[in-house]
């Protein structure tokens, strides 16, 4: 199976998303566009008003009195589970039964005839509750070691000894916070019911299979009552791998107790209170190295603030210790990973799903290894790197390709003319008093495959129909990353034919089944190759009716540019598909694709558990006045590694967006939880995305070029989902270098840079 060819006719060329236009005139539909039949009812959440407690008793008598309620439901309603966890059974219920774990907390449901009678009936109910004390940050949860798993301890070679014999010895503590997924569209169900106990399912999900399981649970059914369809999200960024199920279930059981389609769409600031952030993390650690830079050991604690139950932090904190050393060879390394629990939402995947919490450990230590020799983190990093020097391997077993690791940060320093900028930094911070400008720089070595091996999957069927069009179906779910086109471009490839005959249809349980999620930056790599596969199939069946036609071998046939040809004969594609369908062959084909080669073994945190690793690097320049802290971005420089890009347009669109979202992480994304446990920051005016201003101003991004990728990819492609977010890592590292100091906690707003500074004073 040879995902390489030469010619790409349509793969490699810059075609645009497929839903370019229709996302700018508004013609998308998303699932609160699907014309409500009349009956639709609307469910609302009761929730809870305490952090942590008991609940004692729940009063709906005056809700159910009010105009346009239809039902209200509690736990006892439930037919199946009470059970919404996608990663054990009994880990979150859907409505709490005794203990309230956060602020927000789902106590019950309204239906109602419109959404604001739902709205309006949820808020009458009352609830009796015993108050107590919730835990709401990670330092007091860590301190009663009060722990959502078991630790997951990383070692390679002898930490301590070798931080007993280093030379120079440091170290230190500092934090990041979560992030808000801030996806446009909130998230949806809309659920339908069908005949005989049936339910389709209108979902916003990235994982459209957990929605049927946890939905399935929820009213204990099988699982082939329910088919759930996403023809879009309006924005995931991982926030509706896991959180779209729970929503997914409250609307699915509206339409079990009515027998009305029940749509469930919060206000953006109850999606804002009740839906999983980003994880933030702790951190504690200790290097030990020597007068070179070079570092010898490294022990470190990443505490993970897990919320009130663990949903996918086993899988974050997996990435966050995998990447906690980055492009760093470190021979003695112990990294000791914990997921703590607070009276919070439980968090859940974001972008990078714990690889910028790793990342950003290596990059600390990076800063004052550098500090304390008086040198700069681009020469401690360079010192370190992962290649022929200090050895290839992570301290996990897994190569790293230390040439590639050179490359991007060598041709990243090209692009941002590295020298001659920092000469220029230096001239204007010796010229000025109240402004400062620093650089920053990074490199990511990111892996690419779910950590979870069986996850690792995908399906697709492929149509060919009788006038030569093609209906293509997968298992993976469009949220704007351009999926749906690069999927279509390689069937269209396969085929040989233009990308307009290739129909991209709704993802859809019904059609492929058993999908694992659309996350890890897997979907194309995943989906491409399934759908290849299909494609494969059919065209191999089309060939041999083509090849009998014209007494001809099949190796002799080639299909491209719409047309069928061998020798002198030629048909149209069209023409084959007519023929295919008289002689009785059949034009349609599931695929199925599994990543091959991965191993991991939990107990000694050891394998190969990636594919391959996308590499990355980055340049920013910011000026900061000192006077208030703010400060802004003058320009940003990067390479990354797409392979053979199947999308330049779509990925250098991915490569933009992921590194302003992880601006915002870095530095104006701050969540503020008051002493009750109430977030705070439910919407723009006080929690600061990053707006159009805050784009750097000079913005430069360039594919890494010639650079295929050496794993089995899909027509040699690489992964571009997540990877960029962590290459606004140089923000941070910039603004440090501009307020003077060693360290700033993350988010690096522009209240902390000044209270560095001023502490720094
Ligand atoms: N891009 C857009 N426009 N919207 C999104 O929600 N999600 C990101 C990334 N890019 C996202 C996005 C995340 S978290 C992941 S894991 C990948 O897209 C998932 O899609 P892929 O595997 O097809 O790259
Ligand atoms: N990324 C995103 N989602 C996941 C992963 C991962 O690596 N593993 C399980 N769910
Ligand atoms: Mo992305 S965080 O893996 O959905």
């Amino acid at each position: 199976m040879d995902g390489h060819i030469d010619k790409l006719t349509i793969a490699g060329q810059s075609i645009r998303h497929d839903s370019a236009l229709a996302h700018c005139t508004g013609d998308a539909k998303f699932v609160d566009d699907i014309p409500e039949v009349p009956g639709t009812l609307h469910a609302a959440l009761v929730l809870s008003e305490v952090a942590r407690g008991k609940l004692l008793a729940l009063h709906t008598d005056k809700a159910r009195a009010m105009p346009g309620v239809v039902a209200i439901l509690d736990p006892k309603d439930i037919p199946g589970h009470n059970d919404v966890s996608p990663t054990h059974r009994g880990g979150e219920p859907l409505f709490v039964e005794t203990d309230i774990l956060h602020f927000g907390q789902a106590l019950a449901m309204v239906v109602a005839t419109t959404r604001d009678a739902a709205l309006l009936a949820a808020r009458a109910v009352t609830a009796d509750v015993e108050v107590l004390t919730p835990i709401l940050s990670v330092a007091e949860s860590l301190a009663a070691n009060d722990l959502l798993m078991d630790p997951m301890v990383m070692v390679n070679g002898d930490p301590d000894a070798a931080l007993a014999a280093s030379p120079l010895r440091l170290s230190g503590e500092f934090s990041c916070g979560g992030q808000e997924h801030f996806y446009l569209e909130g998230q949806i169900c809309l659920a339908v019911p069908g005949e005989d106990g049936d339910f389709a399912l209108y979902s916003s999900t990235q994982h459209p299979t957990e929605v049927q399981h946890i939905t399935g649970g929820v009213l204990g059914c099988d699982y082939n009552r329910l088919s759930v369809h996403v023809r879009r999200l309006g924005g995931g960024f991982g926030g509706k791998e896991s959180n779209a199920s729970w929503v997914a279930a409250v609307a699915a059981l509206g339409a079990y107790h009515t027998g009305k389609p029940v749509k469930f769409r919060m206000p953006r600031k109850t999606d804002m209170a009740v839906t999983g952030k980003r994880h933030p993390f702790l951190f504690r650690w200790d290097v030990g190295f020597d007068e070179s830079g070079r570092i010898h050991a490294v022990d470190a604690l990443m505490a993970a603030d897990g919320g009130h139950t663990l949903d996918l932090s086993t899988g974050v904190l997996f990435r966050a210790v995998t990447h906690a050393m980055n492009v760093m060879a470190v021979p003695n390394l112990r990294v000791d990973g914990r997921v703590l629990r607070t009276n919070t939402v439980s968090n859940t995947a974001f972008r990078g799903f714990g690889g910028p919490q790793g990342v950003v450990l290596s990059e600390e230590i990076i800063r004052h290894v550098a500090k304390h020799l008086g040198r700069s983190p681009e020469a401690v990093r360079e010192r370190n790197f992962a290649g022929e020097a200090n050895g290839t391997l992570t301290p996990y077993g897994q190569k790293l390709e230390g040439d590639l690791i050179r490359r991007v940060w060598d041709e990243t320093k090209d692009l941002s003319n590295w020298e001659s900028r920092r000469a220029a930094v230096d001239a204007f911070n010796a010229a000025h008093t109240w402004k400062k400008r620093g650089l920053g720089s990074f490199v990511l070595a990111f892996g690419i495959s779910f950590g979870v091996q069986a996850m690792n999957q995908a399906g697709a069927l492929v149509h060919v129909y009788a006038d030569g069009s093609i209906r293509l179906n997968h298992g993976g779910t469009e949220m704007g990353q351009g999926l749906f086109i690069k999927i279509a471009q390689v069937v269209a490839e396969t085929f040989g034919v233009p990308l307009a005959r290739v129909r991209i249809t709704a993802t859809s349980t019904a059609e492929v089944p058993n999908t694992s999620p659309t996350a890890a930056s897997t979907g194309t790599d995943l989906n491409g190759w399934a759908a290849r596969i299909a494609a494969l199939a059919v065209k191999e069946r089309m060939i041999k009716v083509a090849a009998e036609q014209w007494g001809v071998e099949p190796d002799d046939i080639e299909m491209s540019d719409d047309e069928v040809r061998s020798g002198n004969h030629r048909m149209r594609f069209s023409e084959l598909a007519k023929l295919c369908l008289a002689k009785r062959v059949q034009l349609s084909a599931a695929g199925h694709y599994k990543t091959p080669g991965l191993s991991w073994d939990p107990k000694a945190m050891r394998g190969e558990p990636f594919f391959y690793f996308t590499y990355g690097a980055s340049v920013a320049e910011v000026e900061i006045d000192t006077l208030t802290g703010e400060y802004r971005c003058l320009g940003a420089w990067l390479v990354e590694d797409c392979g053979r890009s199947l999308n330049p347009a779509v990925d250098l669109g991915q490569i933009e967006g992921a590194f302003v979202q992880g601006m915002g992480w870095l530095t104006t994304e701050e969540l503020f939880w008051d002493k009750q446990g109430r977030l705070r920051t439910l919407g723009p005016s006080t929690y600061k995305i990053p707006g159009s201003r805050d784009v750097p101003e000079v913005f430069e991004v360039r594919l890494l070029e010639g650079a295929p990728a050496r794993a089995d990819t899909i027509f040699r492609s690489k992964a571009v989902g997540e990877p960029p977010l962590m290459l606004a890592t140089c923000v941070w590292n910039a603004l440090i270098d501009a307020a003077g100091v060693a360290s700033m906690d993350i988010p690096a707003t522009p209240e902390r840079v000044l209270m560095a500074m001023s502490a720094h004073k």
